[in-house]
């Protein structure tokens, strides 16, 4: 089966096609340069983006599988959460499609993409704890199966990409400020300050990560007294000592033998270390998707309706988008 998928939730506008699990293409225009103007996504100028690269994108994809549109047997998009704007343009052009080829449609759940990303290509979902670490959501989900999530916990406040973004405004550093922290930190020592681990030891499986980051702004006053890349190495260890403890944790709480990290923050390298290092003392397996399927694609999203239509379902022409879509209901 071939599947032709859409991923327009934020500012990536990105197309991939999947045969079987075989990955046939899958590009991605960023929009990085167009919001790095304004330090942040603006949704009307990110959905404008889409409108105008979606064509040419879904044409690379086509060029890179070599095939054409006549040989898809389903298209799929996401269908939230996201901004409503940037959704609305890959879920119209997919159902458009969908219409004008008399093939299936199928609306895909965003964090359900990465949340499966990390076991593409690995022999498939199998019960596991995923850690979700994205722009927009922090989230702990014991898998029992495809479509059998449980939500453990999740973040009370900021996400931990929203933090390493709103970390990096804070030091002055280019948008997006996630992969920039973890660029400097490289150079800094981890331990130079002594950072909050915010809910690091509570009895259950939430985080909150905005309290970390005003600590950072008290330091700003004073950031002359000290290197940006050793703030930059601190922050980054408190917030990857919360991920990897409350991930363990959760691990051993469920009896669950594997942890499937995913998102954009499972790029960072300090993050890919210290997990490895944990999943090894503790007996577990970890599972990574590669950087490229960590941020938002289309991989994700067609590798989701994949696993669905093969289980025989599709979405009637008549659903819409959600913005505030769950993955639990
Ligand atoms: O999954 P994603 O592409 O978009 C959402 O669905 O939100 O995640 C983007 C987030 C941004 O906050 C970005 O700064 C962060 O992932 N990110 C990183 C790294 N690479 C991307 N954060 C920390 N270290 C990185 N290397
Ligand atoms: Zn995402």
């Amino acid at each position: 089966m071939t599947v032709l998928a859409i991923e327009s939730s934020c500012d990536e506008t990105a197309v991939a096609i999947l045969r079987d699990d075989v990955l046939l293409a899958s590009e991605v225009a960023s929009q990085i340069a167009l919001h790095a103007a304004t330090g942040g996504v603006v949704p009307e100028v990110a959905s404008r983006s889409h409108l105008r690269m979606l064509r040419p994108t879904l044409n690379e994809a086509l060029a890179t599988a070599g095939i054409g549109l006549g040989e898809v047997d389903a298209f799929a998009a996401t269908r939230g959460p996201g901004l409503a704007t940037s959704l609305m343009i890959g879920m119209a052009v997919a159902k458009g499609l969908a219409v004008g080829f008399g093939k299936p449609f199928l609306g895909v759940n965003h964090m359900e993409g990465h949340l499966l990303s990390p076991f593409f290509g690995k022999g498939g979902p199998r019960p596991a704890i995923g850690l979700i670490v994205s722009g927009g959501h922090t989230m702990l989900v014991d898998i029992a199966d495809i479509a059998d999530y449980r939500l453990l916990g999740q973040t009370v406040d900021d996400a931990a990409g929203e933090a390493f973004d709103k970390v990096g405004k804070l030091l002055g550093l280019p948008y997006p400020g996630g992969p920039n922290v973890n660029k400097l930190a490289r150079d800094g020592n981890p331990k130079a300050v002594d950072f909050p681990r915010s809910m690091m030891h509570s009895d259950d499986f939430a985080f909150s990560f905005s309290g970390l980051k005003t600590s950072v702004r008290y330091l700003l006053p004073k950031l002359a007294d000290f290197a940006v890349a050793d703030i930059c190495a601190s922050f980054q260890e408190a917030v990857v000592d919360v991920l990897v403890a409350k991930s363990i944790r959760a691990a051993k709480s469920t009896s669950r033998d594997t942890i499937a990290v995913s998102g954009g923050v499972s790029c960072n390298t300090r993050l890919r270390e210290k997990l490895a290092e944990a999943c090894k003392k503790a007996g577990l397996q970890l599972l990574l998707a590669e950087p490229s399927l960590c941020t938002d694609n289309a991989a994700m999203i067609g590798y989701v309706a994949s696993l669905r239509l093969a289980a025989g379902e599709s979405s009637p022409l008549s659903t819409d988008i959600d913005p505030n879509l769950r993955l639990v209901a």
